[in-house]
């Protein structure tokens, strides 16, 4: 069977610096992919390339057999296959949880307005918002939020789910929800590319975690690995620097 994403030898240049240098890396159906490391390694520019919010400057991106980055490539098909979660909140101030999953599901997948709000409200379920279905964003905390942002992107059953940071912009108490409904959407068999800072779900629910540093991946293994037994100085540097947060 094909990987879910690979990557080969991707480069990204921001003119004369280059912020990804040479990025290998296949990722198995059902993994999930913890990307760590300091501020400007590299990492949103990764998740961006996979989708192609961000032109690769050189290299190659497959998702299951399609290569998005492929000239003749369908933007809009592509970004169908690959589901994003951002630090930020974007949900439609005046459309309710149920609304806004609902659209997404009317706009890309042409579903009837019944189909889809059907199919909405399945989606709320699953993250613990049945309850919430019809409340408006700003009736909704910030975890409850990011939990209709999550179930939006898995409404659209993506095959890759990429996280970036979706927990940073949470107040402390909000942040274990939204960790949770992700360790679900692994435990259900999603393959997940995650951008975090939060190493007890790193330690949790990754597969495996990468190291990205200046570009390139430093290090990678079992959050064991990784995390615990760091081999690099640069990591246990990094690591002690998360652990006063
Ligand atoms: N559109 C852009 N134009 C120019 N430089 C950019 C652009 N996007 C990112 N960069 C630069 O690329 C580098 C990597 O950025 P990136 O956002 O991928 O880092 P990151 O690892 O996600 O960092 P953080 O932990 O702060 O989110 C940074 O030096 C950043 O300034
Ligand atoms: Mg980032």
């Amino acid at each position: 069977m094909t990987d879910a994403v690979r990557i080969e030898g991707l480069h990204k240049s921001f003119g004369a610096v280059d912020v990804l240098d040479g990025i290998d890396l296949s990722i198995g159906r059902g993994e999930a992919v913890v990307l760590v490391g300091s501020s400007g390694s590299g990492k949103s520019t990764c998740l961006r390339c996979i989708n192609r919010l961000e032109e690769p400057s050189s290299g190659r991106i497959f998702v299951g057999s399609q290569e998005v980055t492929g000239k003749k490539v369908d933007l809009n098909a592509v970004r169908r296959r690959i589901g994003m979660v951002f630090q930020g909140i974007h949900l439609y101030p005046h459309k309710t949880a149920v609304e806004n999953v609902a659209l997404a599901l009317r706009k890309v997948l042409k579903m009837s307005r019944a189909a889809a709000r059907e199919k909405a409200l399945h989606h709320l379920a699953a993250v613990g918002l049945a309850e919430r279905a019809t409340f408006y964003p700003s009736q909704l905390s910030g975890g409850q939020q990011q939990r209709v942002g999550i179930a939006r992107a898995l409404a659209l059953e993506p095959e890759v789910m990429l996280f970036d940071e979706p927990t940073s912009a949470l107040d402390p108490e909000l942040v274990g929800e939204v960790l949770n409904v992700m360790a679900g959407t692994k435990a259900a068999g999603m393959t997940m590319v995650v951008v975090t800072h939060e190493m007890q779900f790193a330690r949790d629910v990754a597969d495996r975690v990468l190291f990205l540093d200046k570009g390139r991946i430093l290090d990678q293994g079992t959050p064991g690995d990784v995390l615990v037994n760091p081999r690099h100085p640069r990591i246990r540097d990094f690591l002690g620097r998360m652990s006063k947060h």
